[in-house]
């Protein structure tokens, strides 16, 4: 049976010479033309094709255009149709799940196409729609690993010092530099801030960059006691257990520390002995060691131990600092949280490795409503807008991208390690890191009516200036 093929172009000669070429097609028939918006959401709905063909559409950006066709449209196949000097989107293109041919489109590149399976042509997986593919490896030992918290609540513990609904936060960025901890010391130091039936929130930041860890330097904070102090006592309490049960703690397999390791259930109130207390703001916060040497004798199980008891601590919010690796404290700490924050800049190698990481998260069934999207950085005049990196990532169209702006208080504010959020005059970045916390976790404060808006102004796009 041939495929049905709906052209969409403005460039009316290369449409008609298309048609006329595929007409003796054994493969492919073209089943409308369209000249602009409109009339392809018409010519959609009235000859239900198998492909689409985008190529210069006035007014339009083929990006977003895909992406609202695809979610009316799940099974459609869209294809690219670029002049030589668009080649540049290829990769954006590729990873949105479109073909992308170069302008004359020949007759025969359309036809292989049309040959290849529709789940090859629909590569990426669009929002919503379940995905079956297996899972990358190290995905399915994250999963392992956190179904525990879930299925394992029966960790009876005796510590019930929790009240109310705890929220954990991760804020995490696959690439270095993008304000991952600029924005976490900030967001830490907004919850303190905020009531919660009329009480300050108690919250506890966590640096999980193990290795190279700044949470605290950006807060002029002492790095003892850190989590390495605790996972040295989480050690010993683990060793005693051990020789409690007869077994030589010299001669345990990783494995075995793992097992015993989760038949361990420790005190939340223990947590008090490691932390260090920010004055100004009552932040608690767990720095990472001072030692690099330190960080390399933290295990996963040290990690999951740790995790699972700051969930059934006191802290109304827990903010884990991330570094930008796909390691298991990562992994970890994206699954455990209840929201993530998930930071670039609007600088194509960080728009890359975000849309990677979402797909990866996307092949593990992780639920995509837990994150948020910041763009930090953002100058008055950006390449990218918001819109066209909400459908490179292939976010719904109501979803909302946030953004900080780029701020020359931030680099002093990280200097004297005074927080943007204390700096008493109105700062830009302070306002949309406001409405970003707002969003992350209603208050009291949002209850009793709406703070400033910080709304993003639509941005000159390079996409509609390149294909006007
Ligand atoms: N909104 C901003 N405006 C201006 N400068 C900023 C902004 N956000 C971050 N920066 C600058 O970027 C630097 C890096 O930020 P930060 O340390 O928070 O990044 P990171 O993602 O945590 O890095 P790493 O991956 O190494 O942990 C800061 O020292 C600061 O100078
Ligand atoms: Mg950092």
């Amino acid at each position: 049976m041939k495929k049905r093929l709906l052209i969409i172009d403005d460039d009316t000669d290369s449409s008609s010479a298309l048609l006329g070429q595929l007409a003796e097609s054994k493969s492919l028939e073209v089943c409308g033309v369209a000249t602009g918006v409109d009339e392809a959401w018409r010519m959609l709905q009235a000859t239900g094709p198998d492909m689409m063909m985008l190529g210069t559409i006035k007014g339009a950006e083929r990006g977003i255009l895909c992406q609202q066709f695809r979610l009316a449209y799940p099974q459609l196949s869209f294809i690219a149709a670029c002049s030589p000097q668009e080649l540049m989107w290829e990769p954006f293109f590729r990873n949105l799940g479109l073909w992308v041919v170069v302008k004359p489109v020949q007759p025969g590149q359309l036809e292989a196409l049309a040959m290849v399976p529709q789940t090859m042509i629909t590569g990426n997986v669009p929002l919503h729609q379940p995905n079956h593919h297996a899972a990358a490896v190290p995905l399915h030992q994250a999963e392992a690993q956190i179904q525990q918290p879930e299925s394992e609540n029966n960790h009876q513990s005796s510590y019930t010092t929790s009240s109310g609904p705890k929220h954990l936060l991760t804020v995490y960025g696959p690439k270095g530099g993008v304000g991952k901890t600029f924005l976490s010391r900030e967001l830490a130091v907004f919850f303190t801030m905020q009531k919660r039936e009329g009480r300050p929130l108690r919250v506890l930041a966590v640096d999980f960059n193990l290795d190279l860890g700044t949470f605290a330097t950006t807060l002029n904070l002492p790095r003892t006691p850190n989590l390495f102090t605790w996972v040295q006592d989480i050690d010993a309490q683990l060793q005693s257990y051990v020789q409690q049960q007869g077994r030589d703690p010299f001669t345990l397999r990783n494995e075995e520390w793992q097992e015993y390791a989760s038949a361990l259930t420790l005190s939340p109130q223990d947590i008090q002995k490691y932390i260090v207390t920010h004055t100004e703001t009552g932040l608690h916060v767990l720095t990472s060691p001072r030692d690099i040497r330190h960080s390399f004798e933290i295990r996963d199980y040290h990690l999951y131990l740790i995790l699972e008891t700051l969930k059934r601590s006191m802290y109304d919010v827990i903010l884990i600092d991330t570094a930008p690796d796909t390691t298991d404290a990562t992994i970890q700490a994206l699954f455990f949280a209840e929201q993530v924050v998930m930071v670039g800049n609007p600088v194509v190698d960080s728009i890359e490795n975000i849309q990677r990481l979402l797909k990866l998260l996307r092949e593990a069934e992780y639920p995509e409503e837990r994150i948020q999207v910041c763009m930090n950085r953002l100058q008055r005049r950006e390449m990218f807008t918001l819109d066209e990196i909400r459908a490179y990532f292939q976010l719904h169209p109501t979803r909302k991208i946030y953004s900080v702006p780029d701020d020359a208080e931030v680099k002093k504010s990280i200097n004297t390690g005074v927080p943007v959020m204390l700096h008493p005059g109105r700062i830009a970045a302070k306002d949309a890191i406001e409405a970003l916390g707002k969003s992350l976790l209603p208050t009291d404060s949002e209850i009793e009516g709406p703070g400033p808006k910080s709304k993003t102004k639509e941005r000159p796009s390079l996409f509609r200036w390149l294909w006007g």
